[in-house]
């Protein structure tokens, strides 16, 4: 049968995709049972098995797609935004080149509009929206709110000095935006500033809700979650208050777990403070995994990302750890989402990995500092310069807020 002979091809596609890290086939027989109920539908390229089409009723994945030339970008400069890090202020260290500022994403079979600020606020007028995540997860609301600067600058009304936890309301749209410090999304402490690569050794809680966010989770009408980098260093893992095992702790008698480990159970347990929560009345938007562009070498050493321009799509692949992390997360979402339609939850994914994966000229690399300035992650491939690519999610986000009246 042609469909079979699809699945079959697929798989061995798939394998050698993966095969340089034996831990994923496991997960592949859910895939691939997936795979069996959309192939009809949708040749899926590298990364999209895993599925964004269950959430769109429109019959066009605008998470699928290319980066073609706009030379009408950029919508905003570091002069006209007052929310931009330094950190995430390449111009103002010197980036030379400007192309990176120049793209739009084109998904293959529609548009995506660019985003519209004014159109952004009224939708959202009287609403509220939380940032719950890393500072990746604050990187995008910075974006977001030099987007929405054109039209209005918010008043501050954080109940902390606390870059973490801010807090600002948009007063002409009754607008609240909040970012939510919670690397980890469950309980974690660090457990040893270097650890076994000089990057801390944390102690994650995996069944344990971090309460700065989940007890707040009901004065949000939008929570825009994710987690991504901080899985990428070495973890403890507690389960029922006990050690079950690591990822890299390099520790006698404790067991290790792939890094995927950690990242399934933490969101498996975001998501159940989030269905599990009686007075959350809202909708949660997860954002997915952001990869870095380190080339070089690790990222404490040495590794940069010197791209000026996007990748097409058939130019590169997510690396094994990044699609761990991607395929574990989908998995967690599905399940999450499943559960709560017992309780009226509702879940929407915001699938920005391919795009993002297509974006190694993003970046601030060297500059997000002075050359002469110590940093602890030097050449940042990690986070997004502002104005930048990260901007594209902010098209994202409205289109889906759009079509999710
Ligand atoms: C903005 O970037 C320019 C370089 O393009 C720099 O001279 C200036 O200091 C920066 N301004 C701020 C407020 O960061
Ligand atoms: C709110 O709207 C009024 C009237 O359009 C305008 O004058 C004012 O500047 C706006 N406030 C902010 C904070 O943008
Ligand atoms: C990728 O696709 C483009 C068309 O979009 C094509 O011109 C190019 O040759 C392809 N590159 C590779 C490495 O397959
Ligand atoms: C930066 O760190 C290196 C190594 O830790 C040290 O030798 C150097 O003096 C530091 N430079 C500054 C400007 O602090």
């Amino acid at each position: 049968m042609k469909q079979i002979h699809l699945v079959k091809l697929l798989f061995i596609r798939m394998i050698n995709i993966l095969r340089n890290t034996p831990k994923f086939i496991f997960l592949t027989t859910s895939s691939i049972l997936l795979l069996l109920t959309v192939i009809p539908l949708y040749y899926p390229n590298l990364i999209s098995y895993s599925s964004s089409y269950f959430d769109l009723k429109l019959g066009c994945d605008i998470f699928r797609g290319e980066w073609i030339w706009n030379p009408e970008a950029t919508y905003y400069t570091n002069a006209t935004c007052n929310y931009i890090h330094d950190h995430q202020n390449c111009m103002k260290y010197g980036r030379p080149d400007t192309d990176f500022l120049k793209w739009r994403w084109k998904p293959n079979d529609c548009e995506l509009p660019i985003f519209d600020p004014v159109q952004f606020l009224e939708l959202l007028r009287g609403k509220s929206m939380a940032f719950v995540g890393d500072s990746v997860g604050r990187n995008q609301m910075q974006s977001l709110m030099c987007l929405l600067s054109k039209v209005e600058n918010p008043v501050e009304i954080s109940s902390t000095d606390e870059w973490h936890f801010k807090r600002w309301k948009y007063t002409n749209y009754s607008f609240t935006i909040q970012t939510f410090w919670t690397p980890y999304l469950v309980r974690s402490e660090q457990e040893e500033v270097n650890g076994p690569t000089n990057s801390g050794l944390f102690n994650l809680y995996l069944d344990e809700f971090d309460l700065k966010w989940t007890t707040k989770l009901h004065q949000f009408d939008y929570i825009i979650l994710s987690a991504g980098h901080w899985f990428y260093r070495p973890a403890m893992f507690y389960e029922n208050g006990k050690l079950v095992g690591c990822f890299y702790c390099l520790r006698d008698g404790v067991k290790d777990f792939p890094m995927s480990y950690g990242y399934a159970k933490a969101f498996q347990t975001a998501f159940k403070a989030i269905n599990s929560s009686p007075k959350f009345k809202g909708k949660t938007y997860l954002r997915t995994f952001a990869p870095s562009h380190f080339e070089g070498g690790t990222w404490n050493q040495g590794a940069n990302c010197h791209r000026k321009k996007p990748f097409k799509s058939n130019e590169t692949q997510l690396e094994p750890k990044g699609l761990s992390l991607y395929n574990a997360q989908m998995e967690e979402y599905r399940v999450a989402k499943e559960e709560g339609k017992k309780t009226g939850k509702r879940f929407r994914l915001m699938d920005i990995t391919p795009a993002t994966l297509l974006r190694p000229d993003g970046h601030p690399s060297s500059y997000g500092h002075w050359p002469q300035e110590n940093v602890t992650l030097y050449n940042d491939c990690v986070h997004w310069c502002l104005p930048g690519p990260i901007d594209s999610w902010s098209d994202f986000l409205l289109e889906m807020l759009k079509t999710d009246k």
